[in-house]
This record gives C-alpha cells, sequence and structure tokens, in this order.
C-alpha cells in the first residue's frame, strides 16, 4: 500500500470538521492521515478531540489582532508541518486569514471549508449572511486558500435548502453535517492526486456523477 499523506488540520474552535477528518483517516483504505492538529487557542474544542485521538496537538500564539497572523507564528507553523513532512494543511474553522511563509510554502497544498456556497456570502457567519439574504438554498464548499478571503479555486460543494422556518442555528446545523460528508471527500481526491487546477477552475479525474446532476 503506498504511503499516506500526511495532513496538518487548523481549527479554532469546537472541532468537528476536524473530527470528521479525523474519523476517515481511521478508515483503513482512507489516502491520507492527519499528522498534527494545530490552533491559535488555547481552550479549542479541537484539542480535546486530538487528545482522545491521540493525535499531535500545537498550539501557537498568532498574535493579538483578531482575523490575522503575525509573520513569527506563519513562519513557526510553516516550520512545524515541513518537519513532519505534511503534504497537506486543512483549515477546518480556523478563524485567521493565513499568510507569510506558511501561505508561501503550502500554496495549493492548503483546503478551506466554508459554511456557504461561495463565491456568496465569504467572510464571517456564512449562514447567517445566506438566511438574512434570503436564498432558497445554501451549503459549503471546500476550496484550495489562496492569498484571498474565500476565493481560491473551488473542489467540492454540497447543497442544502433553506426553509421558511430556519434559524441561523437550524440551517448551521443541516450544513454542518454535509461539511462532514465534503472535506473527507475533498482530502481524498487531493491525496489521491486527482484535482487539476486550470485557472479558476478545478478538474477532478474520474468524477463518477450522476446524470441528474448534469440535467
Ligand atoms: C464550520 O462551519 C466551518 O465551515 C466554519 O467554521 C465552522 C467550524 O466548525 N468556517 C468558517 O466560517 C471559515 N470562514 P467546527 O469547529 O465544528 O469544525
Amino acid at each position: 500500500m503506498p504511503e499516506k499523506l500526511k495532513i496538518a488540520v487548523m481549527a479554532s474552535g469546537r472541532g468537528s470538521n476536524f473530527r470528521s477528518l479525523a474519523l476517515s483517516c481511521l478508515e483503513e483504505s482512507f489516502p491520507a492521515a492527519i499528522s498534527l492538529l494545530a490552533t491559535d487557542n488555547p481552550e479549542a474544542g479541537a484539542l480535546y478531540i486530538a487528545d482522545e485521538m491521540g493525535i499531535e496537538t500545537a498550539v501557537v500564539d498568532c498574535g493579538g489582532r483578531r482575523g490575522s497572523m503575525t509573520p513569527d507564528s506563519s513562519s513557526k507553523l510553516a516550520e512545524l508541518f515541513r518537519k513532519r513532512g505534511i503534504g497537506l494543511v486543512c483549515l477546518a474553522g480556523f478563524m485567521r486569514i493565513v499568510k507569510g511563509e506558511l501561505m508561501r510554502i503550502y500554496s495549493l497544498r492548503m483546503l478551506n471549508i466554508h459554511p456557504a456556497l461561495l463565491p456568496s456570502f465569504k467572510g464571517l457567519h456564512g449562514q447567517r449572511q445566506a438566511l438574512e439574504y434570503g436564498v432558497r438554498y445554501s451549503g459549503c464548499t471546500v476550496h484550495f486558500v489562496d492569498e484571498g478571503i474565500d476565493t481560491g479555486p473551488i473542489i467540492i460543494q454540497k447543497v442544502v435548502p433553506v426553509l421558511q422556518e430556519d434559524t441561523e442555528e437550524t440551517l448551521s446545523a443541516r450544513i454542518l453535517k454535509e461539511e462532514h460528508r465534503a472535506y473527507p471527500e475533498a482530502v481524498r481526491l487531493f491525496a489521491e492526486n486527482r484535482l487539476r487546477i486550470e485557472g479558476r477552475r478545478v478538474f477532478i479525474e474520474n468524477e463518477k456523477r450522476r446524470n441528474s446532476d448534469a440535467d
């Protein structure tokens, strides 16, 4: 069996996407394994999940300014990942914009999950934005990370209906369920080397889609 791709997950909060990735990685046939959970938040729920699952953790102070990261912290994370031979970085609720050395070294080897159908509702509170805008459908997007905010080439999207009686919480819960399916699918495609980027478009080799998807 070929060696599994080594992943680092970066999460700032509760860590349910981290958990779903970690559970997929436990499957023998899954082509990737998580080597490290990195967080900017010493209180992150993701840390407890990592401990429970026996995954190494690193808490890195990324600086006081919310949403941004210092050059030092970026270099530190890049070094932690390089030392462990990390081939893919997965942002899973990491609430800072990745910049600096980490971005440079892992460009095209870093994915993010966003709780809306990009390019709509970028940034914070994608679910609330969708609800307030009044769209009938929303969902989630897994995409490559580039220098912008939620702007990189799109790999996978999953759609959910927005119901009349939805609150931010109920819509978020419906989207989250799809996030937990979408992220492992995208990581698998990356690890199997089946993604080819041309401009903004990501082509998936041997993609199996139902005809109804194209109707
Ligand atoms: C997820 O809904 C993820 O899509 C979102 O944060 C949540 C993290 O939940 N990410 C963003 O909004 C990034 N812009 P989790 O900690 O349970 O995985």
